[in-house]
C-alpha cells in the first residue's frame, strides 16, 4: 500500500520559563518518535495525558515545526524545505478535533462552513463548490435540508460530521484526529467512527488517529502506537498489541481498561504511580519509575526501541516480562 507519511526521529522540544520565579527549561512533548501511514490505514496514538499526543498531531498536520526530525509526505521532506514546498504538502493533510462547536465557525451555516477550504484556496467557481458540498453533506450523512443551519442547530455527532466533512473538502490523502469522538455519547460514538472507516474505505484515506480510549482504538486501529512522556514505548499490529503486550506500560493501560463494554469505559486513563515531570525527565527509562519489573539499568540507562516479535519496543526487560 502506498506509503503517504514518513516521521523520522521527530522531537517536538518547547523552552519555558525563565521569568522572574521560574527555572529555564525545555519540554521535550515529542522526542523521538518515527512511524510510517500507509493509505487506507489506521495507526491510532495512545497513551495518558500530556504524553505529547496532541504535539504529534501538530506536527503531522504542519501546523507545527519540529526542533529536529524529518516527516515526511509522499516521499518528500517536510522539515528541510522552504515555506513554498511546506505550503503544498500541507493541503495533504487535514486535521478534526476533539470539540467540533470549537472548531467550527457559530456564525456560518454548514453550507458555508463546507465550502470555505475551496474559497480559501480558491478551487472551483461557485457553482462548483455549492455541488462539491451538498456532495459531501450526503456523504457524511447529513441531509440536504440542513445546508442552511448553523452549527448549534445540531448534536455533538452531527457537529462531528461537518467537521469531518469540512476536512474532506480539499481531498486530503491523510486526516489526522485527535480525539475525534471523546467528546460525543458513547452511543454516538461508535456512529461517527463507523462514519470515518467507511469514508477510509472508500477514499483509501490514512488516519492518524489519536485517543485515551482503547475501546475505541480496538475498533478503528490497524496498528497502536504507545506513547509515555513523548516517546513511543511500543508500537505493532493492533490485534498482536492487544493480545500480547510487551511493554510493561502497554499491560498497564490494558489493565486500566476495564471493559470492552462501551458504557464502562472509562474516560480518562488512570494508572497507579505520576508521570515524571516533562521539564525534568529521569536520564533512564521515563517508566522505571512506575514499573513493576524497573532495574538499576532502567535507572541509567535509556532503552532504544527494537524489535521484538512484530512490535517495536522501548524496554530493557521485555523478553523476561513477556
Ligand atoms: N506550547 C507549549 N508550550 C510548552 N509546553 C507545551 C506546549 N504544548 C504542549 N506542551 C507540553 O507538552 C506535553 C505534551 O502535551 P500534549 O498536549 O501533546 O499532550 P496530550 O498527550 O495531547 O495530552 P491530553 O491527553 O491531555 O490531550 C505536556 O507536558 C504539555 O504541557
Ligand atoms: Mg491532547
Amino acid at each position: 500500500m502506498t506509503l503517504l507519511m514518513q516521521a523520522h526521529d521527530v522531537r517536538l522540544h518547547y523552552p519555558v520559563g525563565g521569568g522572574l520565579f521560574a527555572k529555564k527549561g525545555l519540554v521535550k512533548a515529542v522526542d523521538g518518535v518515527s512511524f510510517s501511514l500507509r493509505a487506507g490505514q489506521t495507526l491510532a496514538v495512545v497513551g495518558e495525558s500530556g504524553c505529547g499526543k496532541s504535539t504529534l498531531a501538530r506536527v503531522a498536520t504542519l501546523l507545527e515545526t519540529p526542533t529536529s526530525g524529518e516527516l515526511m509526505i509522499d516521499d518528500k521532506p517536510t522539515v528541510s524545505v522552504d515555506a513554498a514546498a511546506r505550503k503544498a504538502l500541507r493541503l495533504s493533510v487535514q486535521m478534526v478535533f476533539q470539540n467540533p462547536y470549537g472548531s467550527l465557525n457559530p456564525r456560518k451555516t454548514v453550507g458555508d462552513i463546507l465550502q470555505e477550504p475551496l474559497v480559501i484556496n480558491a478551487q472551483g467557481n461557485a457553482a462548483a463548490r455549492q455541488q462539491a458540498a451538498r456532495a459531501m453533506m450526503a456523504q457524511v450523512g447529513l441531509r440536504d435540508d440542513q445546508w442552511g443551519r448553523y452549527p448549534h442547530m445540531f448534536s455533538g455527532g452531527q457537529r462531528q460530521r461537518i467537521a469531518i466533512a469540512r476536512a474532506l473538502m480539499l481531498n486530503p490523502r491523510i486526516l489526522v484526529a485527535d480525539e475525534p469522538v471523546s467528546a460525543l455519547d458513547v452511543s454516538i460514538q461508535a456512529q461517527v467512527l463507523n462514519l470515518l472507516m467507511d469514508l477510509q474505505a472508500q477514499y483509501g484515506l490514512a488516519y492518524l488517529f489519536i485517543s485515551h480510549d482503547l475501546g475505541v482504538v480496538r475498533h478503528i486501529a490497524d496498528e497502536v502506537m504507545v506513547m509515555y512522556c513523548g516517546r513511543p514505548v511500543e508500537h505493532g499490529p493492533k490485534a498482536s498489541v492487544f493480545a500480547t503486550p510487551r511493554h510493561p506500560y502497554t499491560r498497564m493501560l490494558l489493565a486500566a481498561t476495564p471493559s470492552v463494554d462501551p458504557t464502562q469505559r472509562k474516560t480518562h486513563l488512570t494508572i497507579k504511580g505520576e508521570l515524571p515531570s516533562p521539564l525534568n525527565p529521569p536520564p533512564g527509562c521515563a517508566f522505571a519509575s512506575r514499573c513493576p519489573h524497573a532495574t538499576s539499568l532502567c535507572i541509567e540507562q535509556r532503552p532504544e526501541p527494537r524489535l521484538l516479535e512484530g512490535h517495536l519496543i522501548a524496554c530493557h526487560h521485555a523478553e523476561v516480562i513477556g
